[in-house]
Protein backbone atom coordinates (compact mmCIF):
# COMPACT_ATOMS: atom_id res chain seq x y z
CA UNK A 1 0.00 0.00 0.00
CA UNK A 2 0.74 3.52 -0.29
CA UNK A 3 -0.85 6.13 2.36
CA UNK A 4 -2.11 9.67 1.98
CA UNK A 5 1.63 10.66 2.87
CA UNK A 6 2.74 9.60 -0.56
CA UNK A 7 6.06 8.80 1.47
CA UNK A 8 6.72 5.53 -0.15
CA UNK A 9 5.29 1.91 -0.76
CA UNK A 10 5.01 -0.23 2.01
CA UNK A 11 4.78 -3.63 1.38
CA UNK A 12 4.38 -7.10 4.26
CA UNK A 13 4.76 -10.37 4.41
CA UNK A 14 2.22 -11.82 6.40
CA UNK A 15 1.53 -15.46 7.37
CA UNK A 16 -2.31 -15.77 8.46
CA UNK A 17 -3.13 -18.14 10.82
CA UNK A 18 -6.33 -19.89 11.97
CA UNK A 19 -7.23 -21.96 14.58
CA UNK A 20 -10.48 -22.41 16.21
CA UNK A 21 -12.20 -19.31 15.02
CA UNK A 22 -9.17 -17.25 15.76
CA UNK A 23 -7.47 -15.02 13.37
CA UNK A 24 -3.83 -14.49 13.57
CA UNK A 25 -1.72 -13.18 11.90
CA UNK A 26 2.40 -13.16 11.98
CA UNK A 27 4.67 -10.55 9.75
CA UNK A 28 7.68 -11.60 8.19
CA UNK A 29 9.14 -9.26 6.72
CA UNK A 30 7.94 -5.49 6.58
CA UNK A 31 10.03 -2.76 3.56
CA UNK A 32 9.43 0.47 2.50
CA UNK A 33 10.35 2.34 -0.59
CA UNK A 34 10.49 5.73 -0.63
CA UNK A 35 9.29 7.51 -3.84
CA UNK A 36 11.89 9.26 -5.65
CA UNK A 37 11.21 12.93 -6.46
CA UNK A 38 10.21 12.40 -9.49
CA UNK A 39 7.82 9.55 -8.58
CA UNK A 40 6.44 11.40 -5.99
CA UNK A 41 5.74 14.73 -8.45
CA UNK A 42 4.26 12.54 -10.93
CA UNK A 43 1.59 11.28 -8.26
CA UNK A 44 1.01 14.47 -7.24
CA UNK A 45 0.55 15.49 -11.14
CA UNK A 46 -1.51 12.50 -11.40
CA UNK A 47 -3.72 14.06 -8.36
CA UNK A 48 -4.95 17.26 -10.31
CA UNK A 49 -4.37 16.18 -13.94
CA UNK A 50 -6.75 14.56 -17.13
CA UNK A 51 -7.12 11.43 -18.12
CA UNK A 52 -3.68 10.70 -19.36
CA UNK A 53 -1.89 12.00 -16.30
CA UNK A 54 -4.70 9.30 -14.43
CA UNK A 55 -3.76 6.62 -16.93
CA UNK A 56 -0.43 6.70 -17.47
CA UNK A 57 -0.03 6.69 -13.13
CA UNK A 58 -2.10 3.63 -12.47
CA UNK A 59 0.13 1.77 -14.53
CA UNK A 60 3.42 3.08 -13.34
CA UNK A 61 2.08 3.21 -9.64
CA UNK A 62 1.08 -1.00 -10.76
CA UNK A 63 4.96 -0.93 -11.32
CA UNK A 64 6.09 -0.07 -8.35
CA UNK A 65 3.65 -1.67 -6.09
CA UNK A 66 4.80 -4.85 -7.79
CA UNK A 67 8.69 -3.21 -7.35
CA UNK A 68 8.15 -2.96 -3.43
CA UNK A 69 6.61 -6.92 -3.30
CA UNK A 70 9.39 -8.28 -5.62
CA UNK A 71 11.87 -6.49 -3.07
CA UNK A 72 10.20 -8.12 0.25
CA UNK A 73 10.14 -11.17 -1.05
CA UNK A 74 13.53 -11.09 -2.38
CA UNK A 75 14.82 -9.50 1.13
CA UNK A 76 12.96 -12.55 2.90
CA UNK A 77 13.96 -15.34 0.61
CA UNK A 78 10.36 -16.40 -0.49
CA UNK A 79 9.50 -17.14 -3.77
CA UNK A 80 6.76 -15.98 -5.12
CA UNK A 81 4.99 -19.64 -6.05
CA UNK A 82 4.48 -19.73 -2.29
CA UNK A 83 2.51 -16.66 -1.68
CA UNK A 84 -0.80 -17.52 -1.76
CA UNK A 85 -2.18 -13.95 -2.76
CA UNK A 86 -0.81 -10.02 -2.94
CA UNK A 87 -3.20 -7.83 -1.38
CA UNK A 88 -2.99 -4.50 -2.86
CA UNK A 89 -4.79 -1.14 -1.57
CA UNK A 90 -2.77 0.73 -3.98
CA UNK A 91 -2.81 4.93 -3.80
CA UNK A 92 -5.62 6.77 -3.17
CA UNK A 93 -6.15 9.49 -5.87
CA UNK A 94 -9.11 10.41 -4.35
CA UNK A 95 -11.05 10.43 -1.85
CA UNK A 96 -15.13 11.77 -1.52
CA UNK A 97 -17.05 10.70 1.70
CA UNK A 98 -21.29 10.89 1.14
CA UNK A 99 -22.82 13.64 2.44
CA UNK A 100 -26.43 14.30 2.46
CA UNK A 101 -27.74 11.47 -0.01
CA UNK A 102 -25.03 11.96 -2.16
CA UNK A 103 -23.10 8.80 -2.56
CA UNK A 104 -19.05 8.68 -1.74
CA UNK A 105 -16.59 8.41 -4.72
CA UNK A 106 -12.90 6.89 -3.59
CA UNK A 107 -10.31 6.12 -6.47
CA UNK A 108 -7.74 3.72 -5.55
CA UNK A 109 -4.86 3.15 -8.57
CA UNK A 110 -1.87 1.42 -9.05
CA UNK A 111 -3.08 -1.71 -11.85
CA UNK A 112 -3.12 -4.54 -10.28
CA UNK A 113 -2.89 -6.64 -13.76
CA UNK A 114 0.80 -5.43 -13.94
CA UNK A 115 1.37 -6.83 -10.32
CA UNK A 116 -0.02 -10.47 -11.25
CA UNK A 117 1.78 -10.08 -14.61
CA UNK A 118 5.36 -8.89 -12.55
CA UNK A 119 4.58 -11.88 -9.94
CA UNK A 120 2.54 -14.41 -11.36
CA UNK A 121 0.31 -14.24 -8.17
CA UNK A 122 -3.50 -13.58 -7.65
CA UNK A 123 -3.84 -10.16 -6.52
CA UNK A 124 -6.71 -8.96 -4.52
CA UNK A 125 -7.45 -4.96 -4.84
CA UNK A 126 -9.71 -2.29 -4.49
CA UNK A 127 -11.20 -2.83 -1.30
CA UNK A 128 -13.30 0.05 -0.78
CA UNK A 129 -15.97 0.10 -3.89
CA UNK A 130 -17.51 -2.52 -2.74
CA UNK A 131 -18.84 -0.49 0.95
CA UNK A 132 -18.61 2.97 -1.21
CA UNK A 133 -21.26 1.19 -3.59
CA UNK A 134 -23.26 0.09 -0.24
CA UNK A 135 -23.47 3.66 0.70
CA UNK A 136 -20.35 3.84 3.28
CA UNK A 137 -17.26 5.72 3.17
CA UNK A 138 -14.97 2.98 1.56
CA UNK A 139 -12.94 3.80 4.90
CA UNK A 140 -11.57 2.91 7.44
CA UNK A 141 -10.93 -0.92 6.46
CA UNK A 142 -8.44 -1.42 8.97
CA UNK A 143 -10.93 -1.65 12.18
CA UNK A 144 -11.93 -5.20 11.71
CA UNK A 145 -8.40 -6.04 11.51
CA UNK A 146 -7.98 -4.02 14.33
CA UNK A 147 -10.53 -6.05 16.52
CA UNK A 148 -9.55 -9.67 15.25
CA UNK A 149 -5.71 -9.37 16.09
CA UNK A 150 -5.73 -6.66 19.60
CA UNK A 151 -9.14 -6.77 20.82
CA UNK A 152 -8.24 -7.98 24.74
CA UNK A 153 -10.95 -9.70 26.80
CA UNK A 154 -10.70 -7.52 29.36
CA UNK A 155 -9.88 -3.90 28.50
CA UNK A 156 -10.69 -1.53 26.06
CA UNK A 157 -7.96 -0.71 23.79
CA UNK A 158 -7.72 2.48 21.37
CA UNK A 159 -5.81 1.57 17.85
CA UNK A 160 -4.60 4.67 17.14
CA UNK A 161 -2.79 5.52 13.27
CA UNK A 162 -1.26 8.40 12.56
CA UNK A 163 -0.51 8.58 8.73
CA UNK A 164 -0.92 11.21 6.86
CA UNK A 165 -4.78 11.19 8.36
CA UNK A 166 -5.07 9.97 11.87
CA UNK A 167 -7.42 7.45 12.15
CA UNK A 168 -8.19 5.47 15.41
CA UNK A 169 -10.20 2.08 16.25
CA UNK A 170 -11.73 2.38 20.07
CA UNK A 171 -12.19 -1.61 20.36
CA UNK A 172 -14.17 -2.44 23.50
CA UNK A 173 -13.50 -5.77 25.35
CA UNK A 174 -13.57 -8.61 23.36
CA UNK A 175 -16.87 -10.59 22.81
CA UNK A 176 -18.43 -7.69 24.87
CA UNK A 177 -20.56 -7.60 21.90
CA UNK A 178 -20.04 -3.68 22.00
CA UNK A 179 -19.77 -1.91 18.62
CA UNK A 180 -15.91 -0.79 17.37
CA UNK A 181 -16.31 2.95 17.09
CA UNK A 182 -13.32 4.22 14.36
CA UNK A 183 -13.41 6.99 12.40
CA UNK A 184 -10.80 9.65 10.79
CA UNK A 185 -9.58 12.45 13.36
CA UNK A 186 -8.30 14.66 10.47
CA UNK A 187 -4.68 15.46 10.13
CA UNK A 188 -2.19 13.19 10.43
CA UNK A 189 1.54 13.83 9.41
CA UNK A 190 -0.07 15.10 6.10
CA UNK A 191 -0.32 19.34 6.77
CA UNK A 192 2.59 18.80 9.12
CA UNK A 193 4.27 17.82 6.20
CA UNK A 194 3.30 20.42 4.04
CA UNK A 195 3.86 23.26 6.30
CA UNK A 196 7.25 22.00 6.63
CA UNK A 197 8.02 21.66 2.84
CA UNK A 198 6.82 25.39 2.60
CA UNK A 199 8.49 26.69 5.26
CA UNK A 200 12.51 24.75 4.06
CA UNK A 201 11.05 26.05 0.58
CA UNK A 202 10.65 22.31 -0.45
CA UNK A 203 14.35 21.19 1.09
CA UNK A 204 12.45 18.85 4.38
CA UNK A 205 9.87 16.48 3.30
CA UNK A 206 8.91 16.12 7.15
CA UNK A 207 9.62 17.41 11.01
CA UNK A 208 12.10 14.86 11.09
CA UNK A 209 12.55 13.65 14.74
CA UNK A 210 10.07 16.29 15.34
CA UNK A 211 13.38 19.17 15.88
CA UNK A 212 11.45 22.55 14.67
CA UNK A 213 8.18 21.58 16.36
CA UNK A 214 10.24 21.26 20.13
CA UNK A 215 12.49 24.48 19.17
CA UNK A 216 9.06 26.05 18.58
CA UNK A 217 5.91 27.18 20.64
CA UNK A 218 1.92 26.32 19.28
CA UNK A 219 0.25 29.94 18.75
CA UNK A 220 -2.58 29.33 20.67
CA UNK A 221 -5.19 32.35 18.47
CA UNK A 222 -3.97 30.25 15.78
CA UNK A 223 -4.20 26.62 16.95
CA UNK A 224 -7.97 28.28 18.41
CA UNK A 225 -8.91 29.14 14.67
CA UNK A 226 -7.86 25.72 13.15
CA UNK A 227 -10.19 23.68 15.93
CA UNK A 228 -12.83 25.97 15.00
CA UNK A 229 -13.55 23.93 12.00
CA UNK A 230 -16.86 21.68 11.23
CA UNK A 231 -15.46 18.30 10.50
CA UNK A 232 -14.00 17.93 13.95
CA UNK A 233 -17.05 18.56 15.39
CA UNK A 234 -18.94 15.87 13.25
CA UNK A 235 -20.25 12.77 14.85
CA UNK A 236 -18.65 9.27 13.34
CA UNK A 237 -18.52 7.68 10.64
CA UNK A 238 -16.70 9.99 8.92
CA UNK A 239 -13.51 10.10 6.51
CA UNK A 240 -11.02 12.68 5.08
CA UNK A 241 -8.00 13.16 3.41
CA UNK A 242 -5.57 15.25 1.68
CA UNK A 243 -8.41 16.48 -0.38
CA UNK A 244 -9.33 18.84 3.00
CA UNK A 245 -5.85 18.89 4.91
CA UNK A 246 -3.19 19.04 2.06
CA UNK A 247 -1.33 21.30 0.16
CA UNK A 248 -3.97 23.78 -0.40
CA UNK A 249 -4.66 24.11 3.72
CA UNK A 250 -1.25 24.52 4.54
CA UNK A 251 -0.51 27.04 2.71
CA UNK A 252 -3.11 29.05 4.46
CA UNK A 253 -1.87 27.91 7.50
CA UNK A 254 1.16 29.65 7.16
CA UNK A 255 -0.05 32.65 5.46
CA UNK A 256 -2.41 33.15 8.80
CA UNK A 257 0.44 32.31 11.15
CA UNK A 258 3.26 34.68 9.74
CA UNK A 259 0.23 37.39 9.50
CA UNK A 260 -0.30 36.62 13.17
CA UNK A 261 3.89 37.04 13.95
CA UNK A 262 4.24 33.36 14.13
CA UNK A 263 8.17 32.02 13.57
CA UNK A 264 8.36 29.01 11.13
CA UNK A 265 9.07 26.35 13.50
CA UNK A 266 6.06 27.77 15.85
CA UNK A 267 3.89 27.06 12.42
CA UNK A 268 5.29 23.83 12.33
CA UNK A 269 4.45 23.43 16.68
CA UNK A 270 1.27 24.63 15.80
CA UNK A 271 0.35 22.01 13.18
CA UNK A 272 2.08 19.49 15.17
CA UNK A 273 -0.40 20.47 18.26
CA UNK A 274 -3.38 20.36 15.36
CA UNK A 275 -3.26 16.87 14.96
CA UNK A 276 -2.42 15.94 18.87
CA UNK A 277 -5.66 18.15 19.82
CA UNK A 278 -7.95 16.43 17.42
CA UNK A 279 -7.14 12.96 18.42
CA UNK A 280 -7.52 13.40 21.89
CA UNK A 281 -10.47 15.56 21.65
CA UNK A 282 -12.08 13.18 19.44
CA UNK A 283 -11.92 10.66 21.82
CA UNK A 284 -13.40 12.39 24.56
CA UNK A 285 -15.98 13.89 22.19
CA UNK A 286 -17.78 10.58 20.47
CA UNK A 287 -16.73 7.56 22.51
CA UNK A 288 -20.10 6.15 23.61
CA UNK A 289 -21.02 7.17 27.57
CA UNK A 290 -17.25 9.15 27.90
CA UNK A 291 -15.75 5.13 28.06
CA UNK A 292 -11.97 6.01 27.75
CA UNK A 293 -9.49 3.24 26.51
CA UNK A 294 -7.62 2.21 29.29
CA UNK A 295 -4.46 2.59 26.49
CA UNK A 296 -3.82 4.17 23.36
CA UNK A 297 -1.05 2.38 20.92
CA UNK A 298 0.32 4.53 18.34
CA UNK A 299 1.50 3.01 14.33
CA UNK A 300 2.62 4.78 10.98
CA UNK A 301 5.03 7.02 10.50
CA UNK A 302 3.61 9.45 13.17
CA UNK A 303 4.51 7.53 16.20
CA UNK A 304 8.69 8.46 14.97
CA UNK A 305 8.07 11.90 15.92
CA UNK A 306 8.73 12.08 19.22
CA UNK A 307 7.56 15.60 19.81
CA UNK A 308 3.89 15.01 18.41
CA UNK A 309 3.86 11.43 20.52
CA UNK A 310 4.90 14.14 23.92
CA UNK A 311 2.05 16.30 22.46
CA UNK A 312 -0.21 13.21 22.25
CA UNK A 313 0.69 11.90 25.95
CA UNK A 314 -0.36 14.85 27.45
CA UNK A 315 -3.43 15.62 25.64
CA UNK A 316 -4.28 11.91 25.96
CA UNK A 317 -3.75 11.94 30.05
CA UNK A 318 -3.83 10.04 32.26
CA UNK A 319 -4.41 7.37 29.18
CA UNK A 320 -1.18 5.67 28.67
CA UNK A 321 0.43 6.06 25.45
CA UNK A 322 2.68 3.34 23.59
CA UNK A 323 3.46 2.64 20.10
CA UNK A 324 2.72 -0.93 18.66
CA UNK A 325 5.87 -2.54 19.41
CA UNK A 326 4.95 -2.56 22.82
CA UNK A 327 2.64 -5.65 21.62
CA UNK A 328 5.23 -6.85 19.27
CA UNK A 329 4.70 -5.41 16.14
CA UNK A 330 6.40 -2.99 14.16
CA UNK A 331 4.32 0.45 13.67
CA UNK A 332 4.95 0.91 10.48
CA UNK A 333 4.08 -2.61 9.27
CA UNK A 334 0.44 -2.99 10.54
CA UNK A 335 -1.63 -0.69 7.82
CA UNK A 336 0.33 -2.98 5.01
CA UNK A 337 -0.27 -6.12 6.97
CA UNK A 338 -4.24 -5.09 7.63
CA UNK A 339 -4.66 -6.02 3.67
CA UNK A 340 -2.91 -8.87 3.73
CA UNK A 341 -5.82 -9.93 6.37
CA UNK A 342 -8.35 -8.36 4.27
CA UNK A 343 -7.03 -10.24 1.50
CA UNK A 344 -7.59 -13.30 3.24
CA UNK A 345 -11.25 -12.30 4.44
CA UNK A 346 -11.64 -12.08 0.71
CA UNK A 347 -10.47 -15.15 0.19
CA UNK A 348 -12.58 -16.97 2.44
CA UNK A 349 -15.44 -15.34 1.28
CA UNK A 350 -16.38 -12.75 4.73
CA UNK A 351 -16.84 -9.76 5.03
CA UNK A 352 -14.11 -7.24 5.41
CA UNK A 353 -16.11 -3.83 6.79
CA UNK A 354 -17.66 -2.72 9.96
CA UNK A 355 -20.63 -1.20 8.97
CA UNK A 356 -20.91 0.64 12.29
CA UNK A 357 -17.48 2.02 11.05
CA UNK A 358 -18.33 2.81 7.46
CA UNK A 359 -21.79 3.83 7.35
CA UNK A 360 -22.57 0.72 4.70
CA UNK A 361 -25.83 -0.30 4.65
CA UNK A 362 -23.97 -3.75 5.84
CA UNK A 363 -21.19 -6.63 6.09
CA UNK A 364 -19.48 -6.60 2.53
CA UNK A 365 -17.00 -8.87 1.17
CA UNK A 366 -14.34 -6.92 0.10
CA UNK A 367 -11.72 -6.39 -3.02
CA UNK A 368 -11.72 -7.54 -6.23
CA UNK A 369 -9.34 -10.40 -8.08
CA UNK A 370 -7.02 -10.79 -10.67
CA UNK A 371 -6.18 -14.03 -11.56
CA UNK A 372 -2.44 -14.97 -11.41
N1 LIG B 1 11.92 10.15 11.85
C1 LIG B 1 10.75 10.77 11.63
N2 LIG B 1 10.49 11.97 12.21
C2 LIG B 1 9.33 12.62 12.00
N3 LIG B 1 8.37 12.14 11.20
C3 LIG B 1 8.55 10.96 10.60
C4 LIG B 1 9.75 10.21 10.76
N4 LIG B 1 9.65 9.08 10.03
C5 LIG B 1 8.42 9.12 9.43
N5 LIG B 1 7.78 10.24 9.75
C6 LIG B 1 6.45 10.69 9.29
O1 LIG B 1 5.69 9.59 8.87
C7 LIG B 1 5.09 9.86 7.60
C8 LIG B 1 4.79 8.58 6.90
O2 LIG B 1 3.90 7.85 7.68
P1 LIG B 1 2.97 6.72 7.07
O3 LIG B 1 2.44 5.93 8.21
O4 LIG B 1 3.69 5.99 5.99
O5 LIG B 1 1.79 7.59 6.45
P2 LIG B 1 0.86 7.21 5.21
O6 LIG B 1 0.16 5.95 5.58
O7 LIG B 1 -0.05 8.38 5.06
O8 LIG B 1 1.79 7.05 4.04
C9 LIG B 1 6.09 10.76 6.92
O9 LIG B 1 5.47 11.51 5.89
C10 LIG B 1 6.59 11.62 8.09
O10 LIG B 1 5.72 12.71 8.31
MG1 LIG C 1 3.33 5.74 3.95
Amino acid sequence: MSGTSLDGVDAALVVVEEQGGRLGAFVEAFVSVPYAPEQRAAILAALSGGPQELCRINIDLGSWLADAALTLLQRAGVSPVDVAAVGSHGQTIWHEPPTGGVAGATLQLGEPAVIAERLGVPVVSDFRARDVAAGGHGAPLVPLVDQLLFSIPDGRRALQNIGGIANVTLLPPEGSGEPVVAFDSGPGVAVLDAVVGIVSDGADRCDVDGHRAARGQPGEELLARLLDDDYFRRRPPKSTGRERYGAKYARAVVRQGRELGLSDDDLVATVTALTARTIADAYREFLIDDLMPEECIVSGGGARNPTLMQMLVAGLDPVPVTDLSALGWDPDAKEAAAFALLTHLFQTGRPGNLPSVTGAAGPRVLGKLTPP
